[in-house]
């Protein structure tokens, strides 16, 4: 099984609508894909509750011992794919999910401030050892700050492809209980989506690759 984290102590940067926006484009390709919510907040859960297909699973946990159940519950169940979102704080079930995670994606958008918010998150993923990439996220239509961002957080890290555009789709998909890629299947923001995705689930594979037959080990140690 496959986890991805969603982290940044930001608050709105996009961690829940990306969360929900990267199941449910896994899950349309026909995978086994499942959501763990770690924020009180409750916005995948709302969003499940509005939701009429009965996948992909939501779990929501409270703590850093659920985090550890779901999660190998969810893997025994045969779950390809779990998506975690995290709350926006830098708290212990933060720290488990990235942890557990294969790869942590970090939204940003593109403001100083906002990539100033995610070094704090940077630095535990470094210390913890794992795969991460940053998303720039909400991007505006046009602009030079949005390449002003990418500039700094390529040389923070790795940025992933395609940026993801400031749309109202996203929010209009997540008031729907539907992902952005059910919701508006040929919009501009369904197709950054996916794409996105496919970006992940490369690098998913790849890690995979690079780390067998040790992933396990490597993970239990945490
Ligand atoms: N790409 C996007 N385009 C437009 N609105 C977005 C986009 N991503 C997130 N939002 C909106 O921004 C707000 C914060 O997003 P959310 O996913 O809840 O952030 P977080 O989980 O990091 O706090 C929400 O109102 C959401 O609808
Ligand atoms: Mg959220």
């Amino acid at each position: 099984m496959y986890v991805l984290a969603l982290v940044t102590q930001k608050g709105g940067s996009g961690k829940s609508t990306l969360a929900v926006g990267i199941a449910v484009a896994a899950l349309g390709n026909g995978e086994r894909v499942a959501i763990v919510e770690a924020d009180p907040q409750g916005t995948i859960s709302k969003w499940k509750e509005r939701r009429r297909h009965p996948d992909p699973r939501v779990v929501r946990v409270a703590d850093s011992a659920e985090i550890e159940r779901a999660l190998v519950s969810l893997e025994a169940e045969g779950i390809w794919l779990t998506v975690i979102d995290t709350a926006a704080t830098n708290n212990a079930l933060a720290m488990r999910a990235i942890a557990r995670a294969d790869l942590c994606l970090i939204p940003v958008r593109p403001s100083p401030a906002d990539i100033e918010a995610a070094i704090p998150t940077l630095i535990a993923i470094r210390r913890l050892n794992r795969r991460f990439a940053f998303v720039l996220a909400q991007t505006p239509p046009r602009g030079c700050r949005v390449s002003e961002a990418a500039t700094s957080l390529n040389s923070l890290g790795v940025l992933a492809l395609p940026y993801v555009g400031q749309r109202n789709d996203h929010q209009d998909a997540l008031g729907a209980g539907l992902g952005v890629t059910e919701f508006a299947q040929e919009g501009r923001a369904s197709e950054e989506v996916r794409e996105l995705w496919r970006w992940i689930l490369k690098k998913l594979v790849e890690g995979s690759s690079d780390h067998e037959p040790h992933a396990r080990n490597e993970k239990a140690a945490y």
